[in-house]
């Protein structure tokens, strides 16, 4: 087994995941995470560019985020071993005349920012970082909500992102209210890139953080990763806002989540109006999909029982399914 071999879940290696929101890497401060179990080290050297790492140093194993940047280098707690950027070892204090071997290198992780987040796969990159188009829209602005920490499985959670009958009675007098609690039947498409859900409409008493009244609204949604998903809503209005729900598995069990609202560009209590409905809204959710079991969404249609109004999270499953995934859900 090579230093690179180690471990790391191959049920999702290809994908990429976020690990950290971009505003909170900061120039010379080695941050700790995990994804999928593997331990992370997060950094950002001088130039700008976000580094993803094993938190282990080749030597003997200690934990980088231990140690501390200087000179643009990570330096080894335990021994002092000095990594350059493209995580080759630059000095090693023992024997500081001579040049440490190639084989003393940091594993290194591709890392990319977008959305306001850093991203990494554990392995070759089976595609493309996928596409928020609102984003990038003119004349609109990102706030973003995140991260929450959620002891639950990345599936579950998006699949009650994707739930529009539990407005009601997870959110009342905010995203539903009884006795308004019919769900119209709405369109559900299915590509090979994801899910869609289409004219999916339901009344609500306070459809934005700026309404002032409520109103049957229409939301489409778009599983875009077995870990991510989006909405936009209100599309006519001028606080429409579409918002992109990253998940992001710490362990198969224990989800890091991270909300990206897109809105119309407003000034900086508007936007925070915008973000903490959001906010709310998931702090709602949170308690419920803790509660669900077991924790892996279950891909076996017999396993649970359905309405009329899951068809797009059965979509999902069936989807995932399709796919092939097998983290965070059970197949059998
Ligand atoms: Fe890192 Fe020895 S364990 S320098
Ligand atoms: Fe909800």
């Amino acid at each position: 087994m090579t230093a690179n071999a180690l471990d790391v879940d191959p049920r999702i290696t290809g994908e990429w995941f976020a690990v950290i929101a971009s505003a909170s890497l900061k120039t010379g401060e080695p941050i700790a995470t995990t994804l999928a179990g593997e331990p992370l080290v997060l950094w950002r050297s001088a130039d700008g560019v976000a580094h993803v790492w094993r938190d282990r140093c080749p030597h003997r194993g200690a934990r980088l985020s231990l140690g501390r940047i200087a000179g643009d280098r990570v330096h080894c707690p335990y021994h002092g071993w000095q990594f350059a950027a493209d995580a080759s070892c630059a000095h090693w204090p023992a024997h500081p005349a001579e040049a440490p071997p190639a084989v003393a290198r940091a594993v290194a992780y591709p890392a990319q920012e977008a959305y306001g987040l850093v991203w990494t796969c554990l392995g070759e990159p089976a595609r493309a970082l996928l596409e928020f188009a609102p984003y990038h829209q003119p004349g609109r602005r990102a706030g973003i909500d995140g991260p929450h920490d959620f002891n639950a499985c990345g599936p579950r959670i998006i699949e009650n992102f994707l739930d529009l009958a539990h407005f009601p009675f997870v959110h009342p007098g905010v995203l539903g209210e009884v006795p308004h609690t019919s769900v119209p039947d709405y369109e559900v498409i299915t590509t090979s890139a994801g899910v869609e859900g289409h004219r999916c409409r339901f009344w609500q008493p306070k459809p934005s953080g700026l309404a002032t009244g409520g109103a049957e609204v229409e939301y489409t949604y778009r599983v875009l990763h077995p870990f991510v998903a989006s909405l936009g809503k209100l599309p006519d209005r001028p606080d429409a806002f579409d918002v992109l729900m990253v998940t992001s598995p710490l362990d198969e069990t224990h989800t890091r989540v991270w909300k990206i609202n897109v809105f119309a560009d407003c000034d900086d209590a508007q936007a925070e109006r915008f973000v903490g409905f959001s906010r709310a809204a998931m702090l709602q959710d949170k308690p419920i999909v803790e509660s669900q079991w077991p924790k892996p969404l279950p891909l076996d249609p017999r396993a649970e029982v359905h309405q009329r109004a899951d068809r797009l999270a059965a979509a999902y499953r069936r989807w995932l399914r399709e796919r092939g995934w097998s983290y965070g859900v059970t197949t059998a």
